[in-house]
């Protein structure tokens, strides 16, 4: 049984540490996070492709995976096994190349195939721990990549961000893709948060030999979420038959249909956010 006292001291520590939340994320000037409420629909792909890209444009970038159960982000930017560092300011990211700094629970973890398995409350716990604890410095834009669903760590995100600019969702053309990023967006709107727009991912299937998109899934599935939900569709990224070291960085194939389409999502993105609309 907890006690009056011992509740009054959780929420005080809670409101502390709340103001070393918005200190940190002060620093940082854009905060934009990917979501869907469906899983295995490109979100930690189109996550890091979006990091990747605003960091070979020049600006500071950071990415946080926040995926507890499913960590991929270390391993789409070819990150190992990697011990973190520690200094007064707090949890050190890790330097994923030229301006792009990630982090993520998979660093956390002893055993890179050993499953974490948390409940709510600490699965908002060690998210809010991410957010206050990790020095990430003076940074242009953090790309937030979510798990599957509307959960705790949605939660945990929007509500301990309040300064955040906005949502992506991703989804794929299958309708039970188009029917659970409506129930994201829906989150997203009850809580007030800014939808940036909508990526169609695996939207088709670029024949190598004669370049014609085949929509294998079928097509205008986003476009059509994007108009019912009154969201603009930002872009539609076809599947990328690339070797398998190109998995994760579909952008660093530059010829490909895939990378043109999500270069193209992300100068909208640059305009709408760190332009402000102005360019
Ligand atoms: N446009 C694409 N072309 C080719 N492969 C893709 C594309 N988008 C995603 N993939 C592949 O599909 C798989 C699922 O993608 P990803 O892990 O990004 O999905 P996710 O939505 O983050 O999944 P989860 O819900 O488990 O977090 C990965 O193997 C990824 O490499
Ligand atoms: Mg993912």
């Amino acid at each position: 049984m907890i006690t009056e006292q011992e509740n009054q001291e959780q929420k005080l520590a809670y409101m502390q540490q709340d103001i070393i939340i918005t200190k940190r994320m002060d620093q940082i000037k854009h905060k934009i996070a990917v979501m869907s409420g469906k899983g295995g629909v490109g979100k930690s792909t189109m996550a890091v492709n979006i990091a990747a890209s605003f960091a070979n444009k020049g600006y500071k970038t950071g990415i946080l995976d926040v995926d507890i159960h499913g960590p991929n982000v270390p391993k789409m930017l070819k990150i190992g096994k990697i011990g973190l560092k520690v200094n007064e300011e707090g949890i050190l990211p890790v330097e994923a190349g030229e301006n792009l700094k990630v982090m993520s629970s998979q660093f956390l973890l002893s055993d890179e195939n050993s499953p974490i398995i948390w409940r709510g409350p600490k699965k908002t716990a060690a998210i809010r721990q991410f957010l206050s604890d990790v020095s990430w410095g003076n940074l242009d834009i953090l790309i937030i990549d979510c798990p599957p669903g509307t959960g705790d760590e949605h939660l945990a995100i929007l509500q301990s961000i309040p300064s955040i600019d906005g949502i992506i969702m991703v989804t794929t053309p299958h309708t039970v893709s188009l029917d659970d990023v409506e129930k994201s967006i829906n989150m997203a709107k009850s809580l007030k948060i800014r939808l940036l727009g909508i990526i169609e991912n695996m939207s088709g299937l670029i024949c190598p030999e004669c370049e014609t998109e085949i929509p294998i899934f079928g097509n205008g599935g986003g476009s059509e979420i994007a108009s019912k939900t009154e969201t603009q569709l930002l872009g539609a990224v076809p599947i990328e038959v690339s070797p398998k070291e190109h998995n994760g960085l579909l952008i660093e194939n530059k010829e490909s249909k895939t990378s043109e389409k999500i270069l193209k999502i992300v100068a909208k993105i640059e305009n709408m956010v760190l332009n402000n609309g102005s360019t």
